[in-house]
């Protein structure tokens, strides 16, 4: 698989990575083994994965840690701290050392490659998490430094106190409001890795209206699959799912190959528990997108999907 460098502190990954948090979260049970998923991601030419202590307080870590002992230092691991379990944030220094702690042991390693703050928060001054993130680095346990949900200012300032090589954000043909950080990332130098970028499984054309997914799924209160939105959502995916059927490939490889044709710096991170899933979108890594296609996909889908990507009590405030 092609590679892609994010940041300009020498972080280089898989153009395509992946996402474990629909393991233990998000997206409801299931039988499926993660570990295998894994593999299927680094026998596919992956070598970026993602999780976060929110992800199962320990459990997704562990689940990954393992999956990648056989090829550690081969892969790049990234992983967030700055969510309490009832989801509020905490970003304070001694508990994000704690969470460093705890993540290096469930992760079973020595060194953690890209450590997100996960939300901002606001009773933190971002100085003083980078700060913290600084010391992590020099002592050896971190390697780079990542923002999640972050705007402007923010990035800005944590960039000053410790260069910031990549933020995390949602991006993806149903969710385009990033773009207007690009010109900021470019300046910085900082990369970008797209999350939900296969729409939360919507682009991927395998959906159901709200209300038919296991309680535990989320999308069940997703509002882009709620009445009124998951018509038009659908209607969209199905027109994309002809312009890929036209290219011989599936529509969430094309959703994929659309997140990287939009930057060089962009490494998208779907997320999926079933390995041919996971072989699939990593195929999406070779599909250049021609600049036609590219209007053509734009057209369908000209400014993002309908309804907003969180609830209003869920939705990230970036500052
Ligand atoms: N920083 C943050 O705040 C944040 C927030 C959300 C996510 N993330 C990260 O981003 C990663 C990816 O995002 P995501 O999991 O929310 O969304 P996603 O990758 O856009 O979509 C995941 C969903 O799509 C399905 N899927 C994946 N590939 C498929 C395929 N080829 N065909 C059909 N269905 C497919 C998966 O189901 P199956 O598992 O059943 O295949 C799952 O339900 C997460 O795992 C996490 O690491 C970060």
């Amino acid at each position: 698989m092609q590679t892609r460098t994010l940041g300009t502190q020498g972080l280089t990954t898989s153009a395509i990575g992946y996402g474990s948090m629909g393991i233990s979260m998000a997206y409801g049970t299931s039988d499926a083994h993660g570990d295998v998923a894994i593999s299927a991601a680094f026998d596919a030419g992956i070598t970026h994965f993602d999780t976060a202590e929110l992800y199962g307080w320990g459990e997704n870590e562990e689940i990954l840690g393992k999956a990648v002992a056989p090829f550690r230092d081969e892969v790049v691991i990234a992983t967030k701290f700055g969510f309490t379990p009832d989801f509020g944030f905490n970003s304070r220094p001694d508990h994000i050392r704690q969470v460093v702690k705890n993540s290096l042991r469930f992760l079973g390693t020595d060194r953690i490659d890209v450590l997100y703050q996960h939300r901002v928060d606001p009773t933190v001054p971002i100085e003083d998490v980078a700060g913290t993130v600084k010391e992590l680095i020099d002592a050896g346990d971190v390697k780079y430094f990542g923002l999640s949900e972050a705007g402007a200012d923010t990035i800005r300032r944590a960039h000053e106190v410790h260069p910031v090589s990549v933020l995390q954000t949602e991006y993806s043909l149903f969710e385009r409001d990033v773009e207007q950080l690009f010109p900021l990332l470019h300046d910085l130098g900082i990369g970008l890795v797209s999350y939900s970028p296969l729409g939360r499984g919507f682009l991927t054309g395998t959906v159901k209206p709200a209300g038919q997914y296991d309680e535990h799924d989320m999308r069940n209160t997703d509002p882009r699959w709620q009445p009124g939105n998951f018509e038009k959502n659908l209607a969209a995916t199905e027109q994309l799912q002809h312009l890929a059927e036209s290219l011989g490939v599936t529509v969430g490889q094309l959703a994929l190959a659309w997140v990287l044709a939009q930057d060089d710096h962009i490494v998208p991170i779907p997320g999926s528990r079933d390995p041919r899933r996971v072989a699939e979108n990593a195929a999406a890594a070779g599909l250049a997108l021609t600049s036609a296609l590219l209007e053509q996909i734009t057209r369908i889908l000209p400014s993002g999907g309908f309804g907003a990507r969180y609830t209003a009590e869920n939705m990230p405030v970036w500052q």
